[in-house]
């Protein structure tokens, strides 16, 4: 099939309207494709199942508002109790490159620091970037309770680690 000149022009005239639409949408595109992968990595990677109150036990059905606001309930074991970080509030006064530090230093169970040192520092940026887009609001999680202390508030009881392996 051959394009007579009039349809090439039209068709030029409808392409360049396209690409007008979408830069006034999204006054980045490249900052909107990073969120757009930092929510993505939120959601599949399992973030908010413990980052977000009542987000696993409602199969997800939880604004998007009141994502990585923290967990109040705790996870109790060898460890002491431990409660899912307010992740909005951590990162408001990081940059970046301190949130990589800190997302690859091991903090106690059961967070699954190990799954973000498998993650690529543009998968860390990404995840960081939509954090702070959300931006800072709640209240801090519980501070962490030694193992000695029962908590105050609720928690999950973990049994203790099977015989032999590292605490
Ligand atoms: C199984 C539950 C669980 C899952 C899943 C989880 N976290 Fe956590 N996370 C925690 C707990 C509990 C803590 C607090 C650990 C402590 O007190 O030492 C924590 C702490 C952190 C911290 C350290 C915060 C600080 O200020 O020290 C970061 C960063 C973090 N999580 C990011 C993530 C990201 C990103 C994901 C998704 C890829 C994720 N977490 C998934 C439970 C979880």
């Amino acid at each position: 099939m051959t394009f007579r000149k009039p349809m090439l022009a039209a068709l030029a005239a409808a392409a360049m309207v396209v690409t007008v639409t979408e830069s006034a949408e999204t006054a980045s595109p490249e900052m909107s494709a990073q969120l757009v992968r930092g929510k993505y990595l939120v959601q599949v990677a399992g973030c908010n199942d413990c980052h977000t109150a009542g987000y696993a036990p409602s199969a997800g059905k939880v604004d998007e508002s009141q994502w990585l606001l923290g967990e109040r309930v705790g996870y109790r074991g060898p460890w002491g109790t431990t409660y899912a970080t307010n992740l909005r509030l951590a990162v408001q006064d990081m940059t970046a490159e301190q949130f990589m530090v800190r997302a690859r230093s091991p903090p106690r169970p059961p967070m699954p620091w190990f799954n973000l040192v498998a993650m690529r520092d543009g998968d860390l940026k990404a995840i960081f970037a939509y954090l702070q887009h959300l931006g800072p609001a709640g209240e801090p999680a519980p501070a962490y309770v030694p193992p000695d202390q029962t908590p105050t508030g609720p928690f999950v009881q973990f049994p203790a680690p099977p015989p032999g392996a590292k605490p």
